[in-house]
């Protein structure tokens, strides 16, 4: 196991009514709050009344700027700093998904610096002189965006969708409410299930030897998301079966289960590629490219898809014929995205081969001239990522 300095300084509120102390919460932070928000779910669900209700009635004077779309878009943040920089804002509230949090982390954490927000994404040396407290209700459990430093952009000029963080994009407090999740249509519960357990399976699959426990808390957690999954899709109105669903997947990314190991995160980096270029739903992109990932890497460690295949997808088979154990255990992950309705190939989300080289080269820095191998279990080239992606048009 590898040594690790871990602090995760957002306060979790998790449960039932825990939204209804928003104005008090943001409160001891100033007076001007920015409300972010995506397009129309929060308007019909009731949230979006309650929420100015709340901040109305704690004193606080509320500016909003909704409209964030899924991979939330530069042109909106740069938006959002100036209203920023013109009211000067106390606070950055987001009320929504992985998008409106993300995107209200960005805005955050650009609001006090003078040029283009897309120079400091570019530059990871450039320093702010400071950021903007933020806070989030979190409206859809997938992302895990909401206790984490990081948020994920596009420059939709640019078609680049990548990752962005500094000292002030962490939340000060994060409110998980899983009633708010009824409202969720079923191909959104669908894509969340699909990375929750992606954010899992990039720390799961490691070269790291000796990481019983991080392995352990890894297939408990994907065990509870491969039974309570389908339970909300069946039912989008089970509250306790929500909560599982919730807290396995801020546990998915709040950084816990890859201390210690080795990460790959290949399956991720490839994805980015796919939603920047054809705006697809990241959860969609992942379901698609997991199991072709999985099938093109296990040769390379043997016993953690064994392990997988066994602790996690429950297969029951011969140790003596660890490669047929392997492949049933992919299958069934397959399986279980197909019963939720996710796509399986590329060509099911309007994607061809034209850009495959493009995305490859993107993903691996090549197009940019720092070509790198990604991944962990198996460093892939963007000639392997073409390949994962043919693998991809046609589904293992
Ligand atoms: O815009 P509205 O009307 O709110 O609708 C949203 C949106 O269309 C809808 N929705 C959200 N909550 C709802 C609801 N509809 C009904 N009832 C509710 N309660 O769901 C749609 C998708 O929302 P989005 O925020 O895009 O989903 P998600 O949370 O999956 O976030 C995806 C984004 O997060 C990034 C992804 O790349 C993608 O851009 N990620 C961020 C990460 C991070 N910051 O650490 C890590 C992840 O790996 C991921 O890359
Ligand atoms: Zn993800």
């Amino acid at each position: 196991m590898q040594n690790f300095d871990f602090l995760i300084s957002t306060r979790l509120i998790f449960g039932k009514g825990t939204h209804k102390q928003i104005g008090e919460l943001v409160k001891p932070y100033g007076k001007k709050v920015l409300l972010h928000y995506g397009s129309s779910s929060i308007k019909k669900s009731g949230l979006y009344d309650e929420v100015i209700n709340a901040l109305k009635q704690s004193g606080l004077e509320v500016f909003e700027l909704g409209g964030v779309l899924p991979n939330p878009r530069v042109s909106l943040i740069r938006e959002g700093i100036a209203l920023c920089k013109k009211e000067k804002i106390d606070f950055i509230l987001g009320v929504g998904g992985g998008s409106v949090i993300d995107s209200s982390k960005t805005i955050a954490g650009a609001a006090y610096y003078e040029g283009d927000v897309w120079e400091l994404v570019e530059d990871r040396t450039k320093q702010v002189p400071g950021g903007i407290p933020l806070g989030v209700i979190l409206t859809i459990p997938a992302a895990g965006s909401e206790t984490g430093g990081g948020a994920v952009i596009t420059n939709e000029e640019k078609q680049i969708k990548t990752s962005f963080g500094n000292a002030y994009t962490r939340a000060k407090f994060a409110i998980i409410n899983p009633e708010l999740f009824f409202t969720l249509p079923k191909n959104q519960i669908a894509n969340g299930v699909a990375d929750m357990m992606s954010h899992i399976f990039e720390r799961y699959f490691t070269t790291t030897d000796n990481t019983e426990l991080t392995d352990g808390l890894c297939e408990t957690i994907l065990r509870t998301i491969i039974h309570n999954g389908p339970v909300v899709y069946a039912n989008p109105a089970d509250y306790d079966a929500w909560c599982q669903l919730g807290f396995s997947a801020n546990l998915a990314h709040n950084g816990l289960l890859g201390l210690g190991r080795a990460q790959d995160w290949a399956c991720h980096g490839m994805e980015h590629e796919l939603s920047a270029i054809y705006d697809i739903a990241h959860g969609a992109g992942l379901a698609i490219l997991t199991p072709n990932w999985m099938k093109y890497v296990y040769k390379e460690n043997m016993g953690m898809f064994l392990q997988f295949a066994v602790k996690v997808m429950g297969v029951d088979g011969s140790f003596r014929d660890p490669e047929a154990v392997i492949l049933e255990g992919i299958a069934r992950l397959r399986a279980l995205f197909n019963s939720l309705g996710l796509p399986s190939t590329l060509s099911e989300v309007g994607i061809d081969e034209s850009k495959f080289e493009l995305m490859a080269k993107k993903a691996t820095g090549a197009q940019y001239g720092r070509e790198r191998a990604i991944g962990g279990i198996k460093k892939l080239s963007w000639q392997d990522v073409v390949e994962m992606m043919m693998f991809g048009a046609t589904a293992v």
